[in-house]
């Protein structure tokens, strides 16, 4: 295990700070004003010219303070020799496109370090409600410089969940669906944020009970997963045993309710049977 000073861990959080609060102020600066917006693969899969600027300023942070630390930026790819390090930083410039672009306020730009394989440390600012969620391994986690805590609720019957869908939802029958029906009907609700990072700094604030997701990317998952865990949540697989990252799959709850959403997880099988309504728009 590398190991890292809390010192260093601090230094860490301010340079993820100054980068997620410059990606910010880029996309506080096109929104409303975009005027490319590209499918990069599976239809809904969009990248605008905010995603790009975005990722520039946070790059261009974390370069000049941490030229020899390896990145993995979702509209870059990797950059640096990410195999000779312990270090990772994993970033979304924009997590919530659809969301951007549709003028539906719900997105922001989420910058977390990996150390050996790990989130250890995380930034993550929404720009349109100016929350700044902050958090180091062994250092608490905050909003807007406040420590946060999780949610107490501990019946499943009373908490409010969020989760969300994949842009392969269309040809996996593995596609959360089943998931949402069955805990759509087992607690007060279940929302669909529409970016990962804010869903999980919403469980971290306790504005949100839990949270489950398949088929996410690092650069979705690395810096909320430090702000659960340091505000007292659980961060597992489905079935409860070790988060790995590379999984895509994550259950992250306040703890008090992570057996029993764990056990209802792993007792759904999938919609086989759905047969979406065909519709012709031309
Ligand atoms: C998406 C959002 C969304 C989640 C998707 C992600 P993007 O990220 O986090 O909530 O359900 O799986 O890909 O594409 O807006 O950065
Ligand atoms: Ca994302
Ligand atoms: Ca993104």
């Amino acid at each position: 295990m590398t190991a890292v000073s809390e010192q260093d861990l601090q230094r860490y959080l301010e340079i993820a700070t100054e980068a997620a609060l410059a990606g910010g102020g880029v996309l506080q600066s096109y929104w409303g004003k975009l005027e490319n917006i590209e499918q990069k693969g599976r239809p809904g899969d969009l990248v605008t010219e905010a995603d790009k600027a975005a990722e520039a300023a946070v790059l261009d942070v974390i370069r000049r303070h941490l030229s020899d630390h390896p990145i993995l930026a979702e509209e870059s790819g990797a950059i640096g020799e990410l195999a000779n390090s312990p270090f990772l930083w994993a970033i979304d410039p924009l997590d919530g496109t659809t969301n951007y672009t549709h003028q539906y306020p719900f997105s922001a730009v989420s910058v977390g370090l990996l150390i050996d394989g790990y989130p250890r440390v995380g930034a993550i600012f929404d720009p349109f409600h100016e929350d700044l969620f902050r958090a180091a391994q062994g250092q608490g986690a905050t909003l807007n410089r406040q420590f946060i805590q999780v949610s107490k609720t501990s019946k499943l019957a009373d908490s409010l969940l969020v989760t969300g869908f994949a842009y392969d939802r269309r040809e996996q029958v593995d596609n959360n669906y089943a998931e949402f029906c069955h805990l759509t009907h087992l607690t007060q609700g279940v929302r669909r944020g529409g970016a990962a990072s804010l869903d999980l700094a919403y469980v971290a604030c306790g504005r949100l009970d839990g949270y489950w997701e398949r088929g996410l990317s690092p650069w979705d998952l690395a810096a909320g997963v430090v702000l659960v865990e340091e505000a007292g949540g659980q961060v597992t697989a489905y079935d409860e045993t070790s988060f790995d990252i590379q999984s895509g799959r994550i259950l992250a709850t306040n703890g008090r309710i992570h057996t029993i959403l764990s056990q209802v997880l792993q007792q759904i099988e999938p919609l086989a049977n759905f047969q979406p309504i065909a519709i012709a728009e031309s």
